[in-house]
């Protein structure tokens, strides 16, 4: 049977994972895959995640299943971070626990293709790498709307706008909360009131992709697009994941949240989402959730958390100053300034395929094909090579 299988190309950005870790250059530089790193360019354990760790350790007494919404306490605690503490009990919203973002994702594209078979999402141009595979892979018809000007390197948001008023009423808009993968560039504070308006005006349903909260300005402004929409739209959708906001990557932390018009379609609404999660995985994975939801309810820990958050944010802000004061002078002539203001790990270095097989084959320097770069691979150690090695190729 397996014989009619054909091999297929791995995925762009975690090809990327092994192709630097078998790089035996001493000087290599990892830009790909989006996962925080120090300025030793480690991925550390958050102080607070290793405190929480523990205590789960010596006070977690059971690792009997859990229903497969996953842990109500943990659901509360997320759905608060992302919609606010007052929607705590709102009888409109589900959330449920999910292996990761993309968990969250999978999950509801599974409901709305129960909901509505022949329903369209409409996605940014460009989005993350995974969003068509995951997304279009789970049967949903996906529509493109202009985001990124490669001429300008800035948001075509005037050509959003026009895009997605023509999007017929009910058809669902996915849209990147804060930290957009892979541009960097969010609409803002004025704009995402606008896009709210027409969502509202147009009667769209809002997909939320939140995978970033905390890493633009704060936990409350990144989450502004749910903040804008949740008490005026009749249906939405939150794919929240703690991947990057507490460094929980491989141990898959996720909620989605379902927001519908009236507590008797949200009761429909989650029994359909658990037996979805039930045919596709049964129960959710607990320890990494466990851990946050500790970390959540622990005022201490708490705290050390949103400065661990408060300092990656800060350093990322600062890795973009660095590389583009670095470019000046290496690289003088080129402007690279839409790096300094964008958000969150990603920008597009406005580089071609060609320099950035480049840049790997030649200067051991690892960026997604597209030239997509992780600002958080930058370090005070490497900056100096870094840009000499862009400079080289331009
Ligand atoms: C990325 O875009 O690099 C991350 O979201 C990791 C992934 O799974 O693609």
């Amino acid at each position: 049977m397996f014989e009619s299988l054909d091999a297929l190309a791995a995925d762009a950005i975690l090809k990327l994972i092994a192709e630097h870790q078998q790089d035996t250059r001493a000087h290599k530089v990892d830009l790909g895959v989006g996962v925080y790193r120090d300025q030793h360019g480690r991925t550390p354990v958050l102080s607070s995640v290793k405190k929480a760790e523990r205590y789960l350790v010596e006070h977690q007494d059971t690792k009997a299943y859990l229903g497969s919404g996953g842990d109500p306490v943990f659901n509360d605690q997320m759905q608060r971070i992302t919609f606010g503490d007052a929607s705590s009990g709102n009888d409109r919203i589900t959330t449920l626990q999910t292996p990761g973002g993309s968990g969250s994702l999978r999950i509801a594209a599974g409901l709305l293709l129960r909901a509505r078979p022949d329903c369209r999402v409409w996605i940014s141009d460009p989005s993350w790498n995974n969003h068509v595979p995951l997304l279009g892979g789970a049967g949903l018809r996906l529509e493109k709307y202009p985001y990124y000007d490669a001429a300008t390197r800035g948001l075509r948001f005037d050509d959003m706008m026009a895009k997605l008023a023509t999007v017929p009423a009910g058809d669902v808009v996915l849209m990147h909360a804060c930290c957009h993968n892979p541009t960097g560039l969010d609409p803002s504070p004025e704009q995402w009131r606008q896009v709210a308006d027409l969502v509202v005006e147009r009667n769209l349903v809002p997909f939320v992709d939140i995978a970033y909260q905390g890493f633009a300005t704060g936990l409350d402004e990144d989450a502004l697009p749910v903040r804008l929409l949740e008490d005026r739209v009749p249906e939405m959708l939150v794919s929240s994941s703690c991947s990057k906001n507490f460094g929980l990557y491989r141990d898959r932390v996720g909620v989605l949240s379902l927001l519908s018009a009236d507590a008797k379609t949200n009761t429909a609404v989650r029994s359909q989402a658990y037996q979805i999660v039930r045919t596709m995985y049964s129960v959710p994975p607990d320890h990494g959730c466990a851990v946050v939801s500790h970390i959540l309810r622990d005022k201490a820990l708490r705290a050390e958390w949103i400065g661990e958050l408060a300092e990656m944010r800060g350093r990322l802000k600062a890795m973009r100053r660095l590389l583009v004061d670095a470019l000046g002078q290496h690289a003088p002539g080129h402007d690279f300034s839409h790096v300094i203001g964008a958000n969150g790990m990603f920008s597009f270095l406005g580089v071609s395929p060609e320099q950035v097989q480049r840049l790997k084959s030649d200067y051991a320097v690892y960026m997604v094909d597209s030239g997509r770069i992780n600002v958080a691979g930058i370090t005070p150690g490497n900056v100096e090579y870094l840009a000499k090695s862009i400079a080289a190729v331009l």
